[in-house]
């Protein structure tokens, strides 16, 4: 799959999933917000841009802490999803490799779980960099690798065992590149800025019954969705019950699903 494809792909799917992704990943996503916006230093005043906004959740997070916040998305539906949900706040339509912005506009950038959704992640680093003042901080998130995070991981082996991974997607390792702590060093130090700084950070997938990580990203992945839906009818039964399996050893004594989905912080700044 080409670069334009790539892009026109997970466009097409985050316009789709908006409101699923919302009741999906909502409560997962915003768990990393308050270690994010602290590896960021954001306060009262300060000027904030959530890129890759989604519904809004990082943007809302430093609203909360006093600063001036601005959140773009490429997707018509998040943007419209974070104006209802977050009234008030300034969510536009952007890209991330093209930032509506001009130069030196913000002191602190985040990207909240949108660097494995862009075609050319190095150039919304560039971006980043361009649209920072002199002394501005970036950070971004994105979920660990599988061997950690047990959602995904549930639902890949059992894709592996019951259908097939060889499908014409982008592969699903490249979702992972970021989840290499080094790989997300070099690509900051690349990018120009300084000091870089990895960590983990906890995070878990809370699902109530009947619904599983198959479910999720089912529901409200882009991804991992297109690779189920290329599962054969018969495979993807296989897969829903083995992921229903490999679930319930995360059942918790209140019935709910509580299954781990750590994520990667990775920050700098602009000398
Ligand atoms: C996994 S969601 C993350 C949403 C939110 N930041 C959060 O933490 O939950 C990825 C978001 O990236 C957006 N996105 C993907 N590619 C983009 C691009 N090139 N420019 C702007 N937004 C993009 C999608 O529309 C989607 O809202």
């Amino acid at each position: 799959m080409g670069q334009v494809d790539f892009s026109a792909f997970e466009h097409e799917g985050w316009e789709r999933v908006a409101q699923a992704y919302h009741e999906y990943f909502g409560d997962l996503t915003t768990q990393s917000s308050p270690a994010m916006l602290d590896a960021l230093r954001v306060g009262r005043g300060a000027r904030f841009l959530d890129v890759a906004s989604g519904p809004g959740y990082l943007a809302a997070a430093a609203a909360r802490r006093g600063a001036d916040v601005a959140g773009v998305d490429f997707s018509f539906a998040m943007v419209e999803k974070a104006r209802r949900v977050f009234p008030g706040l300034g969510f536009r339509i952007g890209d991330a490799e093209d930032l509506p912005f001009p130069d030196g506009s913000f002191g602190a950038v985040g990207i909240s779980f949108g660097m494995p959704h862009f075609a050319h992640p190095e150039r919304a680093l560039a971006e980043v960099f361009r649209v920072l003042q002199p002394g501005g901080r970036i950070a971004f998130t994105v979920l660990a690798a599988p061997d950690k995070a047990v959602g995904f991981a549930m639902v890949l082996k059992a894709i592996k065992e019951h259908g097939t991974t060889d499908v014409a997607l982008p592969p699903v390792a490249t979702f992972f590149r970021f989840s290499d702590w080094e790989e997300s060093r070099r690509a900051l130090l690349d990018a120009g800025f300084v000091q870089p700084h990895v960590r983990e950070v906890e995070q878990n997938l809370v699902l109530r019954a009947p619904d599983t990580p198959f479910h999720a990203v089912m529901r409200g992945g882009v991804r991992f969705a297109a690779l189920l839906n290329a599962q054969t009818p018969a495979a993807l039964e296989l897969i829903e019950q083995a992921v229903a399996h490999d679930a319930e050893a995360y059942r918790t004594d209140t019935g709910e699903l509580r299954i781990p989905m750590p994520c990667v912080l990775a920050s700098a700044f602009k000398a």
